[in-house]
């Protein structure tokens, strides 16, 4: 079967419903109060053509005012206003936050800070996931919903609780993370001992009982304990998620389920993400700053949207961002006119079916009540945001085909959170500098900039589909990940890696012989004998030979590790500075069919953006459009395929118009205009998008 055919669209999210979706969190159980507000909603969401609000996010209160006491009926009716309206509903449990009597009832559900202080009422988002009342609860209120709702008409999918997140150290928890340990270490203490290297400042354990998590005032000095404490909170927190799917879907087998996430909540997601149907999140950039180009922001927005997108390669939604503005920012800057839809339309670039706000009508009090939202406190459509949202629903009413087509990468970042947790908790290097996250955006911002579609994977995701792997920082190796890497390069992949890599194993234990340790030294082709962390203000630079083109010199900051080439491994660069001036910066290392590049310093962009367009033309790893002349800076082009249709998205993330130069004419449809496309230009206006698709 040709890789056409098998690239097949997906089956719409939402239960009968075949759209794009577009919507928000709705929030009627804040305005009972105000009847001729509701009615208005139904006028202005059928004008913005919102289809789908996401329902009961947050509104146990109002489902049931006292323990017992059960209040449905504002829901039931509006459940029956959407499905009148003609709209979906994403139905939300409402866990994410309680009301007062249930912890005046039980105090046991109060989260426990670190610091073993207990938490008053009040908040969000701070519940213990072990109490088994709060279980037995949330079980019965999910139930409750599943039952209820079952057969309505408007009910398109169930989300699950809410940007689940935080830990919780009370006594429940504890005894919850010693069972935990117990079992994976076999029920013998000292497997773990080994595992935590407990030898150091007296530090073993002789029964699991003497073990607490993570304190301030307490242990905090066995990165093993701390990293298996993370792994804990994940796996509580997953199954406690888990509890939630099930109550839902013991009544309503077909209906798919999601649980939205955030940029970074400490969790593995990719953990959670075995367990729901979708992934979705909520996405917040900060457009417009200072200091950093909106390009650069739409490089990092697009990071995430391909991260989400990757942990189940399909579809995700984007189930919350703003039209306007958010209010927890530093500066809360407005999106200037554009920014909306291109940012929305970004999202859907790479892989989402939906666009979804974060909120339909700004509350009149409380803490977000001047947050962004499609309705401000004027109540009306004639404002700017209103009215961009309505440009934007007509714009997503012409994309109903490219719902359910998908993005298919042959290059891979990847960007792992337990490595992360490890590199945040090692005690080393530059504490400021260590900005493991940035550097995977870095690399990957090199791709983006040549329109080149990257999936971003933690380690644990199989590599053999990949041209290029690239694995910045990989201090922590992990699983049979090393294992992989080796196979992937024999096999013919091409692998980046960088300093800081294969120093620990999963539980934090150093390699012995030499990093990159487990055998990757042979892969990658150097011996790192140190690394030298320098001052913010340091500079060293080394000189690479791009290509036909000039040797240049590069900056070089933050880390410079100190390699040894072995045998068989070239030498691109040297260090210009220093005692190692003349070591060897960047390599490269022929191993099997495939070849292993090491850079061992942090470099500026620049550089990256220079390897990575020669690496891309040396391995034949095609752009997104490889039909264009070169792409001016600031303009991304993304494709996504299915059922042989092929759609591109041309963003202009410049404040200037650019145009986008063809090497040839091709036949394209613009699909908001529906004109074929003329000539060999494709012209963008500041902050525009356009979609054109071919057959
Ligand atoms: C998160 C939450 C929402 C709201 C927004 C504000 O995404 O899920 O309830 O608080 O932030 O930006
Ligand atoms: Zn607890």
């Amino acid at each position: 079967m040709s890789e056409k055919l098998t690239k097949l669209k997906y089956p719409p999210i939402l239960k009968d419903f075949p759209h794009m979706i577009y919507g928000g969190d709705y929030n009627p159980d804040q305005w009972l109060d105000r009847p001729d507000i509701l009615k208005e909603d139904d006028r202005l969401m059928e004008l913005v053509h919102i289809n789908s609000v996401t329902l009961n996010v947050f509104a146990w209160k109002a489902l049931e005012p006292e323990e017992g006491v059960y209040t449905f009926e504002w829901l039931d009716e509006t459940m029956d206003r959407m499905a009148r309206n003609g709209k979906k509903v994403i139905l939300a449990t409402p866990s994410g936050a309680r009301p007062a009597w249930l912890d005046r009832n039980h105090p046991e559900v109060l989260r426990m800070n670190a610091d073993r202080t207990r938490n008053l009422h009040g908040g969000r988002h701070n519940h213990c996931y072990t109490s088994p009342y709060y279980r037995k609860k949330v079980w019965e209120m999910d139930q409750m919903l599943a039952k209820r709702y079952q057969n309505h008409p408007a009910l398109g999918m169930w989300h699950i609780s809410n940007e689940y997140g935080g830990e919780c150290h009370c006594p429940l928890c504890q005894e919850a993370f010693r069972d935990w340990l117990r079992e994976k270490y076999h029920n013998n203490i000292e497997e773990l001992n080994h595992a935590w290297f407990t030898g150091f400042w007296s530090k073993r354990f002789s029964r699991f009982d003497e073990i607490e998590s993570p304190a301030p005032q307490g242990e905090h000095a066995i990165h093993g304990l701390q990293l298996d404490w993370l792994r804990f909170v994940t796996y509580q927190t997953k199954n406690f998620m888990e509890q939630e799917i099930r109550a839902v879907k013991e009544i309503t087998p077909d209906l798919l389920v999601t649980t939205n996430y955030m940029k970074y909540a400490g969790l593995n997601y990719w953990e959670l993400s075995k367990s729901v149907d979708i992934v979705s999140w909520d996405s917040y950039p900060a457009w417009h700053e200072t200091n950093r180009s909106d390009a650069k922001t739409a490089a990092e927005t697009a990071f995430h949207h391909d991260m989400f997108r990757s942990m189940k390669k399909k579809p995700f939604l984007l189930m919350e961002s703003t039209p306007s503005l958010v209010n927890w920012q530093h500066v809360n800057k407005l999106k200037r006119p554009g920014m909306n839809i291109l940012s929305s339309i970004q999202a859907i670039a790479h892989g989402s079916d939906s666009v979804q706000y974060f909120q339909w009508r700004k509350g009149r009090g409380a803490e977000e009540k001047f947050h962004g939202a499609i309705i401000d406190h004027d109540g009306s459509e004639h404002t700017r945001v209103f009215q961009e949202c309505k440009c934007l629903g007509e714009f997503l009413h012409k994309c109903d085909s490219l719902r359910g087509t998908n993005v298919y990468a042959k290059a891979a970042i990847i960007y792992d959170y337990e490595n992360r947790w490890a590199i945040e908790d090692m005690n080393g290097l530059s504490q400021e500098s260590k900005q493991y996250e940035r550097t995977c955006i870095e690399n990957y911002e090199a791709l983006w900039q040549e329109s080149i579609a990257s999936d971003v994977i933690d380690m644990t995701q199989p590599l053999d589909n990949y041209q290029l792997v690239i694995a910045p920082m990989l201090y922590m190796l992990r699983g049979d990940i090393a294992k992989r890497m080796k196979q992937f390069v024999e096999q013919g992949g091409t692998l980046v890696t960088t300093y800081v890599t294969g120093y620990v194993d999963e539980t934090d234990l150093c390699f012995l012989g030499g990093f990159p340790g487990n055998d990757l030294k042979q892969v990658i082709g150097v011996w790192e004998e140190e690394i030298d962390s320098l001052y913010p203000e340091d500079r060293n630079s080394f000189t690479w030979h791009n290509g036909d083109l000039p040797k240049k010199t590069y900056s070089v900051k933050d880390y410079c590790a100190i390699v040894h080439p072995l045998e068989n491994t070239e030498v691109l660069a040297c260090y210009d500075d220093d005692f190692y001036k003349g070591m060897p910066a960047v390599t490269k290392h022929p191993f099997g069919k495939g070849m292993a590049y090491h850079i061992a310093a942090r470099t500026e962009v620049e550089f990256l953006r220079d390897f990575y367009k020669l690496l891309a033309k040396e391995i034949s790893l095609e752009s997104n459009f490889p039909f264009a002349e070169k792409l001016p800076d600031g303009i991304s082009v993304q494709k996504r395929e299915g059922d042989g249709e092929v759609y591109y998205f041309f963003m202009n993330f410049n404040s200037i118009e650019q145009s986008v130069l063809l090497k040839e004419t091709i036949v394209l449809k613009d699909i908001e205009s529906g004109e074929q496309l003329e000539g060999n230009k494709i012209c963008l206006q500041p902050l525009q998008v356009r979609i054109f698709c071919s057959k």
